[in-house]
């Protein structure tokens, strides 16, 4: 399929939709113009609505601008305060982005579109995440993944990548992804909700854990803090907890390293082992030129 005449250049970046006007309108395969439903959609998308990211947004915003010496750097964190308000980083969020930051829309959309953790479509209440990285995949995890698919899908279609069971943001929607290794290799086949660990699952114990989390319960994590929704999490990942201790702890606190994690240390310690000692006469590591 070729694109008529605004879509050829090449400074089209992600949220900078270019929208013929007038009679300059759009030719798809020489053979229609765009219809004026199209025409509108895109220049929706073109001048997003920003009222959604309020005044208590924005003070956010320049307290992360505030903690960097250059406020460009401040755009991970912001992306997922933005990403804490609607569930996935909209044109919207991009266009908020680049204005509190003075960079281009391109500019913040490359990013986004870098970063996995970084959703572009609305997500559920809770992201799970199933590992189907080699080790997980052979201990399990693609059996999980299908088994979550089939699951959670409707009349009989399973749900893929990133697919949503239920309405995006509403109670017990569930959007279920694969992910890389998530470094619990000697726990796996493992999974995330919301980014806190499940370790040693089945097919059975993901759906049994699905069907809690649609119910609106919050089984705990097998290590890591408690659970919450995705939206709560991005607010941490921007950098913003509760301040009084007490909450603090409550929303960070949990088993932190596994036992099978800590077997070998554990196994060294028992028995009394330990690293030798440098030799004195190691020779120095050369010197590494100054850049
Ligand atoms: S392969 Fe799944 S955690 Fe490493």
């Amino acid at each position: 399929m070729s694109l008529g005449k605004s879509y050829g250049g090449s400074n089209v970046g992600v949220g900078e939709t270019h929208v013929a006007a007038g009679p300059e309108v759009d030719v798809v395969d020489g053979a229609s113009a765009l219809s004026r439903a199209e025409t509108e959609r895109l220049i929706t998308e073109a001048t997003p609505d920003l009222s959604v990211f309020g005044p208590d947004i924005v003070a956010k915003a320049a307290i992360l601008i505030g903690r960097y010496p250059e406020s460009r750097s401040a755009l991970l964190p912001m992306l997922h305060l933005v990403q804490s308000v609607e569930g996935h980083v909209s044109q919207a969020g991009v266009q908020f982005c680049a204005q509190q930051l003075n960079l281009t829309n391109a500019e913040v959309s490359a990013v986004v579109t870098f970063y996995t953790m970084f959703k572009r479509k609305p997500c559920g209440e809770h992201l799970v995440s199933v590992c189907t990285n080699t080790l997980c995949a052979m201990l399990g995890g693609d059996a999980i993944f299908q088994r979550l698919g089939e699951h959670l899908g409707e009349e009989g279609r399973p749900l893929g990548h990133e697919d949503t069971s239920g309405t995006p943001g509403e109670p017990g929607s569930i959007t279920i992804e694969h992910a890389e290794c998530l470094a619990a290799c000697d726990l796996g086949p493992v999974l995330q909700v919301n980014y806190e660990f499940y370790d040693n699952q089945t097919p059975e114990s993901a759906v049994e854990l699905v069907d809690a989390l649609r119910r609106g319960e919050k089984p705990a994590p097998t290590r890591g803090a408690p659970l919450t929704d995705l939206r709560s999490v991005a607010l941490q990942l921007a950098g913003f907890f509760p301040e009084d201790e007490a909450t603090y702890r409550s929303h960070v606190d949990g088993p932190s390293a596994a036992v099978e994690t800590l077997r070998g240390a554990q196994l060294a310690a028992d028995r009394g082992w330990t690293a030798p000692t440098m030799p004195e006469n190691t020779p120095a590591l050369p010197e590494v030129e100054k850049k």
